[in-house]
């Protein structure tokens, strides 16, 4: 079987762990990326660690007359994971346009291409954030989609429902939405990680940038939540975990494993973890103090979320197999080679 796979955004974050498991399972790969929010370096990490240089142009995925020269070029492409988006969920109260057309015209260009080259399936990252804050939890799948709080919520919830409307018209491919939780820590290798430009949004980048004394303290947005520590709970998924669920949804896909050409999945552990229980953790498993301060909250935060990952685990066999002390460590790794490269 051919199993030649474009992963757009395949230099970013998630893009890149999934790029090392899909090669590691034997999978081509080409990677498209702007590199707008990241580096052509990340190419090099990915083959340290599989010894496989995967095929890589740089691109815009909004540009649909050379995304689809791409594909004439690389002719036998099977599959899509579709990584390529901006995250920020404060920018993308600031420049909703954006983000509207990196995130939405980006899936259009590709979905428009796929029939004419005969792609099977499509991955798509969506993300936890389309339920909001969930009357119940842990939240299934099932779970109604609650009006986004942000230009980057909705656009979540646009492309979902993009992929629904064009599934149930009949185009001619399969998709798998993936809903990620948070996503965190690094490759145990060290060889690749998260990369955050400038100040860092999310927790743990944070965390690790403080630890290090990068930034002198942390704010823990939040004391005074319905939680028993008063902090705000997530659900905190090991990024090469969640790696692993896009190569056996690709698998699903292109090896016909189900006859529905729609899925949705949760990738999240099942466990919710304080803001306060994580900087805990961290310091625990690494031995080094993080200082912090509570502020006020942040606006937009949910209070708590995490899944019920029981869809993935009982219909992929997929399960989070990593320990948050092993995640954090790995995160922890990551941070003390870019000092030790000069990079942060
Ligand atoms: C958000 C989005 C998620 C998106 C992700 C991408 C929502 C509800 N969630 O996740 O969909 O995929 O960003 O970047 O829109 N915190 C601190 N101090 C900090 C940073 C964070 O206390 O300096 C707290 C936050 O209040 C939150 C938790 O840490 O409770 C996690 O925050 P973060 O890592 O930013 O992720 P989310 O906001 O959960």
């Amino acid at each position: 079987m051919n199993k030649k796979i474009l992963v757009t955004g395949g230099t970013g974050y998630i893009g890149s762990h999934t790029v090392v498991e899909l090669q590691t399972a034997g999978y081509e790969v080409v990677i498209v990326d702007n590199l707008s929010n990241s580096s052509e370096d990340v190419i090099d990490g990915i083959e340290k660690i599989t010894h496989i240089r995967p095929d890589f142009v740089k691109l815009d995925c909004n540009d649909k007359e050379r995304l689809s020269a791409l594909f004439r070029n690389h002719a036998g492409i099977r599959g899509i994971i579709h990584f390529a988006a901006s995250k920020a969920v404060g920018e993308s109260v600031h420049k909703p346009l954006e983000y509207y057309r990196n995130n939405i015209v980006t899936l259009l260009n590709l979905l428009d291409l796929m029939p004419e080259y005969k792609a099977d399936g499509i991955v798509f990252s969506s993300s936890c954030t389309v339920y909001g804050q969930p009357d119940v939890l842990p939240v299934t799948e099932d779970a109604p989609v609650k009006p986004a709080l942000s230009p980057y919520g909705n656009t979540k919830q646009i492309d979902e429902e993009i992929l629904r409307d064009a599934i149930h018209a009949g185009l001619p491919f399969k998709s798998i939405i993936l809903r990620y939780f948070n996503p965190i820590g690094a490759h145990p290798s060290a060889e690749i990680g998260e990369l955050p430009n400038g100040v860092p949004q999310n927790l743990v980048p944070f965390v690790t940038q403080t630890a290090m004394g990068i930034r002198g303290e942390l704010s823990v947005f939040g004391n005074d939540y319905d939680t028993p520590d008063g902090s705000c709970i997530r659900d905190y998924i090991n990024v090469t975990d969640l790696a692993r669920a896009h190569v056996i949804a690709m698998d699903r896909m292109l090896e016909n494993k189900s006859e529905a050409p729609l899925e949705i999945f949760n990738l999240g552990t099942g466990r919710g973890v304080s803001v306060l229980e994580l900087i805990n953790a961290f310091e625990s498993a690494t031995g080094v103090k993080v200082p912090y301060r509570i502020v006020g909250r942040r606006e937009g935060d949910i209070e708590k979320v995490w899944a019920n990952p029981r869809h993935a685990n009982q219909t992929l066999g997929w399960t989070a197999a990593e320990t948050m002390e092993d995640t954090l460590l790995s995160a922890w790794k990551w941070q003390k080679k870019l000092r030790e490269r000069n990079i942060q």
